[in-house]
């Protein structure tokens, strides 16, 4: 089956709803989604979106964008973080204005929270910047943003996961889709493309990410050669359940929480005494796994796998039940703990992709380090990489780029279809996939993908995780070749056509292993350490050498490497310290 429309956005998270909302305004537009929109994972977004509104303590937009640079470590571009601080203040009242139940100060006004890295006066001092709804805060944007899609009568395309996309050179014309719900391969052709599929930290073995985060548009593009930028750098959430990764909110200590070792102390005080437990997210999942290392775990035993405490018992039950609802349940349920009695116990949870398809501030997507770009081809959120996060992203600044960089997208997507020619090509292009999908399900007996990606999630979390060092992650490099290479042996099991989850979690999982060798091969490449990439071969930031962004190219078994200038147009590199 052909679609026709002029624009099509692949994703319903924030990004994807708030491109859909403008592009639609002048485009026929559509939106396809693996999952049902509101089960996206912005969804899963708790603490807060952070705006320099200056609502309870005084603040200003340069004064975020500065943390912002800072707290990504100078990777940051920074006309890209002017931006985005300066049009969060917009973002966030326009969202306040479309229904979004944000908590307030018993003024009225939208309330603001602590989170890590948010200062005033360039680092003076901790601020009050992330607004929030309790801790459901992505929950609230995303039925905000999906009940204005469905005012406006946008086509959605529920649970059709993108397997190709059409490229005809530096030229987007579509992409090809199959309907979970009957096995049927879809073509969409449109003036416009849209990536907002998200993140995918399913290739770490502790995740906060939901199962469907396997960063299905980067892997699609990098295939057919589109480069991925700073793939290197992945963050670790500090505060992930132990053993499990679900995610509990840096708002709790926002709010008050504190970081213990088995000894009941503070450690944060040894490694950031300014902003203690609410220092940036890498320094304190570092400095959590360095506590466990030397035998302050809750356990003791130096294992990576041990844990620490999350005291949220200062906070007190009314609090707690007014700002952290979604938390307590998570307790309650995942670990039988109530958490205004007891501490929860955590471990640092692959959490957040920086890197991704590199796009301007516009989302159009860059081609080369030079400065070109793809025609008609467009990514914002968690799958792109704009470069608003550098090297560590700040807590609530993910939520503020959806919607800041999704607006932008869209309202330049009504633009471009304008004037550009509507795409010529016909029904063949859907038959690679529709060969690799015959290849799956071809009934010849293969080995299971489940043990495929255990072993690779294995690997990442082992050998390319918070810490990282050569030996390591050549080890990780050699076995995600291996692995992809024993994937081209896996077969299908169930070969119905309906709602077939065994064909699209080996779709999945291809994505997920290429994704994870450019993750590998860029971070061996970087010779430095540089926030959420900390090498312990290379302990120290080179500004020299390698203030740059990566671009790293799938090309067959191999990740090849280029590079593209940071912007510094504002601030000048200085030691990030706290
Ligand atoms: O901790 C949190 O609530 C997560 C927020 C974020 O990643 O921005």
């Amino acid at each position: 089956m052909i679609h026709e429309f002029e624009a099509v956005v692949i994703g319903a998270g924030g990004a994807g709803l708030y491109a859909a909302l403008e592009a639609s305004k002048k485009a026929k537009t559509a939106v396809l989604s693996k999952v049902y929109a509101i089960r996206s994972h912005t969804g899963a977004a708790q603490g807060g979106i952070c705006a320099a509104l200056g609502n309870v303590e005084e603040d200003k937009p340069e004064w975020h964008a500065f943390d912002t640079v800072k707290g990504g470590d100078y990777l940051v571009d920074q006309n890209a973080a002017l931006i985005l601080a300066e049009e969060a203040v917009q973002a966030v009242y326009d969202l306040e204005n479309r229904g979004l139940p944000f908590n307030r100060t018993p003024e009225g006004r939208i309330d603001q929270r602590r989170f890590g890295g948010h200062t005033r006066n360039f680092g003076e001092a901790p601020v009050r910047r992330a607004c929030y709804a309790a801790d459901r805060t992505g929950h609230m944007i995303l039925q905000t943003l999906y009940q204005q899609c469905i005012k406006n009568q946008i086509t959605f395309f529920d649970e059709f996961q993108v397997v190709d996309v059409v490229m005809d050179g530096r030229k987007c014309g579509g992409v090809v889709a199959v309907e979970l719900a009957t096995g049927d391969i879809h073509i969409f052709k449109a003036k416009a493309v849209f990536f907002a599929t998200g993140g995918f930290g399913r290739m770490f073995r502790i995740t906060s990410n939901a199962y469907a985060n396997t960063g299905d548009g980067p892997a699609v593009l990098a295939r057919r050669g589109v480069p991925l930028e700073d793939m290197e750098f992945f963050q670790f959430h500090p505060t992930g359940i132990k053993g499990m990764g679900i995610l509990i909110s840096e708002a709790v200590r926002g709010e008050g929480g504190i970081l213990r070792n088995r000894y009941g102390e503070r450690f944060m005080e040894r490694y950031v005494p300014t902003l203690l437990d609410l220092g940036p997210r890498d320094i304190v999942s570092r400095s959590m796994i360095t506590e466990i290392r030397e035998g302050r775990g809750i356990r003791g035993d130096g294992k990576i796998n041990d844990y620490l405490h999350l005291d949220a018992t200062e906070i007190g039950r009314e609090v707690i039940l007014a700002k952290l609802p979604d938390i307590t349940d998570f307790c309650k349920t995942y670990l039988g703990i109530d958490p205004a009695e007891g501490p929860i116990p955590v471990q640092p949870t692959a959490h957040y992709a920086m890197g991704g398809l590199p796009t301007d501030v516009n989302g159009r997507v860059v081609a080369d380090g030079l400065g070109g770009f793809y025609d008609g081809l467009y990514a914002a959120g968690e799958c792109a990489c704009v470069s608003v996060h550098g090297a560590n992203r700040l807590g609530t600044n993910s939520l503020l780029d959806l919607v800041v960089f999704g607006r932008r997208a869209g309202i330049h997507i009504a633009d471009y279809v304008k004037n550009a020619d509507p795409p010529t090509f016909g029904k063949h292009v859907a038959e690679p996939a529709k060969k690799r999908i015959a290849e799956l399900t071809d009934g010849k007996k293969g080995p299971h993908g489940e043990k495929i990606r255990e072993k690779m999630q294995f690997e990442m979390m082992e050998n390319v995780g918070v810490y990282r060092n050569e030996t390591d992650m050549a080890k990780a490099v050699d076995v995600l070749r291996e692995l992809r290479e024993e994937y081209g042996k896996v077969r299908v099991q169930d070969r119905s056509k309906a709602f077939n989850t065994d064909l699209l979690e080996i779709l999945e999982l291809g994505n997920l292993l290429d994704l994870a060798l450019i993750t590998a091969e860029s971070a061996r490449n970087r010779k430095e350490s540089r926030g959420a990439h900390s090498r312990e071969d290379y302990p120290d930031r080179d500004d020299e050498n390698w203030l740059k962004h990566t671009l790293a190219r799938l090309d067959e078994d191999a990740v090849r490497i280029d590079y593209k200038p940071v912007d510094l147009s504002r601030w000048e590199p200085k030691p990030r310290t706290y």
